[in-house]
């Protein structure tokens, strides 16, 4: 018996149900509640550059199309021909003027609207009304910085609302360029067996795992093995993660802009970006650079890491696998050949074969096998790492931070993921985020007294 799903994770003081990453119950609620309420990642702009250009993605589970319409605008609507349900479209990508499903050729235009059925006078006696059948609207688009989330919700806050405090992060690595990014051409996409919480929480909360499971990698990676035992060592450098709002961000402090690129031994990189500080100087702030180097998630399946240029989606496939859909983002007038190093330093750190994403895989998928034992899934895991000592708005960034190694962004994403899957309104978490933010005040208060 699954227990009631608001008592799988205590975010107050550290705990979580492992039920929460192998129940299948679980996970179709997930599907609801969680990706059926939030704003997704559909596509970044590059993607999409002309009119008629469409991409194929998920919300969840569901295929959604991307289209960026005759007006300049994206609209996205579900895969899903209303006949039957065939995949309207089949691509993966493309440019198109209408959409002909290949089951029994009904066509939908641009936005989705349905616009030919075949032999509609003989087979229908012309009685379908087809403004009635177009294929469902993703009600509500939002861009941001070039990017496109979605979301089914009609209560979810406004984009830059829901992204709260983690719009600092987000534009310190996607703002700082005077033109944005770009996507490489296209995308990495394969299978890990594990629960899509595994690595949306990581990407979010964890710098502890990097020292010990990317040993061998962070090794390999610099010819002289002294640079992970200097200053770089990461016991020695400090750093806070950022949690709010279920998102997640963390970072050990740079010395200098383009110390991300060195740290993954890019020597060329590193001087471009350094040659091009000025540019990043005006868009933001010195201390983004400096301060915003690291690991990343927008509740509750969009990533990034900063020093990689990796971006990715995790692809919820079951409650023991995921689609990892991955990108390179480049700065979008950077030279062919600068582009072409950042391509070369994701791929051979995280992409499939890349020496550090085997790395993560590796201990997600050995967990999610673990957790086919029925004693190991009835177990209580430990995420009190940094349990009361958050604080807000210190050391000059914004929202709730802690020590880069802590697990406050872990709790703040179970803590979101737990509201929302109980069924509250967004109204009623708004109202307990902000009971919640007076209280860890209060103990802010204390503890400097
Ligand atoms: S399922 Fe699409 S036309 Fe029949
Ligand atoms: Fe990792």
């Amino acid at each position: 018996m699954t227990p009631p799903v608001n008592e799988l994770v205590d975010a107050d003081r550290g705990y979580i149900n492992p039920l929460v990453f192998t129940d299948q119950g679980v996970y179709e609620q997930e599907l609801e509640q969680v990706f059926g309420r939030s704003w997704l990642f559909l596509a970044h702009g590059s993607q999409v550059p002309k009119r008629g250009d469409f991409i194929q993605t998920y919300m969840g589970e569901d295929p959604v199309l991307v289209v960026r319409q005759k007006d300049g605008s994206v609209k996205a609507f579900l895969n899903q021909c209303r006949h039957r349900g065939m995949r309207i479209c089949r691509s993966d990508q493309g440019t198109s003027r209408t959409f002909t499903c290949s089951y029994h050729g009904w066509a939908y235009d641009l936005e989705g609207n349905l616009v030919n059925v075949p032999q509609e006078e003989r087979a229908y006696r012309n009685e379908i009304d087809k403004s009635k059948w177009g294929a469902l609207k993703v009600p509500r688009i939002a861009e941001y910085k070039g990017f496109y989330f979605g979301t089914w919700s009609a209560d979810v806050p406004e984009f830059e609302d829901y992204l709260g405090d983690m719009a600092y992060y987000f534009d310190a690595v996607f703002g700082r360029w005077d033109n944005g990014v770009e996507l490489v051409e296209g995308t990495s996409k394969w299978v890990i067996d594990c629960n899509w919480k595994f690595a949306s929480e990581q990407f979010a909360s964890d710098m502890y795992h990097a020292e010990v499971s990317h040993a061998s990698a962070l090794i390999a990676l610099h010819e002289d093995p002294a640079f992970w035992a200097g200053t770089s060592h990461q016991t020695l450098m400090p750093g806070r993660q950022f949690g709010g709002n279920g998102h997640g961000s963390g970072s050990f402090w740079a010395d200098s802009i383009g110390f991300s690129e060195s740290m993954y031994n890019s020597p060329a990189l590193s001087e471009w970006v350094t040659a091009n500080a000025d540019e990043a100087l005006r868009n933001v702030s010195e201390q983004q650079l400096l301060k915003v180097a690291g690991h990343n998630t927008i509740f509750p399946n969009f990533s990034w890491l900063a020093g990689p240029a990796t971006m990715r989606v995790w692809h919820p496939r079951g409650p023991g696998q995921i689609e990892v859909w991955a990108w390179t983002y480049v700065p979008k007038d950077a030279p062919d050949e600068v582009k072409a190093a950042y391509r070369r330093m994701t791929q051979r750190t995280f992409s499939p074969a890349g020496s550090f994403e085997t790395d993560d895989g590796e201990n997600w998928t050995e967990i999610q096998q673990v957790l086919r034992g029925w004693k190991a899934r009835n177990n209580t895991f430990n995420a009190q790492m940094g349990l009361g000592h958050d604080e807000r708005d210190v050391h000059g960034l914004p929202g709730r931070t802690s020590d880069a190694l802590s697990e406050s962004a872990a709790r703040g994403f179970y803590q979101r993921w737990s509201d929302l899957m109980a069924g509250l309104s967004w109204s009623d978490i708004a109202e307990l985020d902000a009971a919640r933010q007076a209280k860890e005040a209060l103990h802010q208060e204390v503890q400097e007294a």
